[in-house]
């Protein structure tokens, strides 16, 4: 099966996942349409349907898809196109994250030709997987690419299309419900440029005045706007997030590699 073009579906807020997809797509040489839900939900994607290729990328929270993009994966139209699952962990694990996403498609009426779990820096700080996704990352993700390319150009058709396993384990572990209390700060260095309100993907960080948070329950702790800040007035001091990020700097410093399912 030849296709003309792919898709990038993704939500990425400190954008290794977006970072990832890019690097599979590069050994694709067609067009590459981009759909990008880090900070709106609401955009308009098309009904996919057969002759359609579809990455779809997200970071993996808790060993989950993120809960605020559940819905908006579940509500993709595959209808007979090809999708690939990309999940992007930061160096613990991606625990029932790859087979959830893979779930979600396949309910979604896509036919799944492959998936890859991928490593990248993790978002609560710069210590655990530093820098990665890094040029050997890059050169697997694309590796990946040619290796995916070249199982669909050897399809017939759809039913050719072997698909892959998955692991994980369903029911997939619970989510945290616990309301959210933990929130970013900001120092007196902020120059109110505005580049951390246009970046929330939930909106909460107020327009005339950054250093407000309109509604602390609402924050991921995605770390979006403490990462894309210029001047680094961005910062999280809540006593969970602190000890999230020295449990994983003590236990998870061991360089993990992607994993692929083809
Ligand atoms: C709320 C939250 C939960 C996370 N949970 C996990 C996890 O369960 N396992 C893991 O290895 N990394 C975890 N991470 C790290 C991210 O999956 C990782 O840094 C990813 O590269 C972020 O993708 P992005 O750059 O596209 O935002 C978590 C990050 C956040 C913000
Ligand atoms: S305020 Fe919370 S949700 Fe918004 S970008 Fe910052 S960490 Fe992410
Ligand atoms: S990105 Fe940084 S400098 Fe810009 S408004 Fe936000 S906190 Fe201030």
């Amino acid at each position: 099966m030849k296709f003309e073009k792919v898709s990038l579906v993704y939500f990425s807020p400190t954008q290794t996942t977006q970072k990832t997809l890019r690097a599979i797509a590069s050994a694709f040489d067609g067009a590459v349409q981009e759909y990008d839900i880090t900070t709106s939900r609401d955009i308009a994607v098309p009904a996919f349907g057969a002759g359609d290729l579809v990455l779809v990328g997200v970071p993996v929270y808790g060993g989950r898809i993120p809960a605020i993009i559940e819905t908006f994966i579940q509500s993709l139209k595959g209808e007979g196109a090809v999708a690939v699952a990309v999940g992007v962990y930061g160096n613990r694990h991606y625990d029932d994250a790859m087979l959830e996403l893979a779930d979600c498609l396949k309910a979604d009426g896509f036919r799944l030709a492959g998936a890859g779990a991928f490593v990248a820096e993790h978002s609560f700080g710069t210590e655990v997987a530093t820098g990665r996704p890094d040029a050997e990352d890059l050169a697997k993700a694309k590796q990946f690419g040619q290796q995916l390319f070249t199982k669909l150009d050897a399809a017939a058709d759809l039913s050719a299309i072997a698909e892959p396993e998955i692991p994980g384990n369903r029911p997939y572990k619970e989510r945290n419900t616990a309301a959210n209390t933990a929130a970013p700060k900001t120092t007196d260095a902020c120059i109110q440029c505005g580049v951390c309100v246009a970046a929330c993907p939930v909106g909460i960080i107020d327009a005339e005045d950054p250093s407000k948070i309109t509604d602390v329950s609402k924050c991921q702790r995605c770390f979006s706007c403490v990462k894309k800040c210029p001047v680094q007035a961005k910062f999280f001091d809540a006593e969970g997030v602190l000890k999230a990020m020295n449990f994983l700097k003590t236990n998870f410093s061991a360089r993990r590699e992607p994993e692929l399912f083809l």
